[in-house]
């Protein structure tokens, strides 16, 4: 099924056309990517804007990316790679990749506006290998209850998941991992954005628990 008819947010891709450069720094995503090898699958493209910071040890890049604007972005972006990159439609939900396919993933402001963050997690779970990598670079709810419970109130109101395309703000994101079938084993935390509209942000290294595909396979 095509993902056309929920994910066509013209306006917010035309947004982000000119947000993405500013919404993340080079040095960020160079960090984001560094070290990464073989091949990877990267969830929520955008508009192609990592697809430039990937290392050269990297061997091939799934480059998925469900809304139709920034798909056909992300493939002008394809150039400028120095890795071979192929940008297909589909979902974090529903990744069009095989079993254990990938050597790595990577997701950068995207976990905010996935409709299932589980479903997400259990879906890059299948498709990386055991032992292979998840980079991730996502805002999250803030610690402190204040900005915590006005970040809620901006996700209840649906106003700012509306303008965003399903983005929200006050996701517990680092929880949502730590439940997951990935071990975090780096994680930093920081404030980014501009004055009163910086967010709490956390990025970092996890890594697919090897255990999980022995015990798949023994219930199967
Ligand atoms: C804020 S943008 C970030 C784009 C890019 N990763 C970047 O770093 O600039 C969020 C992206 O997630 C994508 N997205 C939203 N829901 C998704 C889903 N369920 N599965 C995969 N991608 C999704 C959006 O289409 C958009 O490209």
């Amino acid at each position: 099924m095509s993902t056309q008819d929920t994910h066509d947010h013209p306006l917010f891709a035309r947004f982000w056309k000119l947000a993405a450069p500013g919404a993340m720094s080079g040095r960020d995503r160079d960090t984001l990517l560094g070290g990464l090898q073989g091949d990877i699958v990267e969830v929520g493209a955008g508009t192609g804007v990592n697809f430039a910071h990937y290392p050269v040890g990297v061997t091939r890049v799934v480059a998925v990316e469900p809304e139709p604007h920034l798909r056909a972005e992300a493939a002008r972006h394809v150039a400028a790679a120095p890795v071979p990159v192929e940008v297909v439609d589909g979902t974090a939900e529903s990744l069009p990749l095989a079993d254990a396919s990938c050597d790595g993933a990577v997701l950068s402001l995207v976990l905010c506006s996935v409709s299932d963050q589980a479903a997400a997690l259990a879906e890059l779970e299948r498709v990386v290998r055991p032992d292979g990598e998840l980079r991730f670079y996502e805002h999250v709810v803030a610690h402190r209850a204040r900005p915590a419970a006005f970040q809620r109130l901006l996700d209840r109101s649906g106003v700012w998941p509306k303008l965003g395309a399903g983005c929200h703000v006050a996701r517990d994101t680092s929880t949502a991992l730590d439940a997951s079938g990935f071990d975090v084993v780096e994680q930093r935390r920081f404030m980014s954005g501009l004055g009163p509209f910086a967010l709490p942000h956390i990025a970092g290294v996890a890594r697919r628990q090897s255990s999980t595909m022995a015990t798949s396979a023994t219930t199967a």
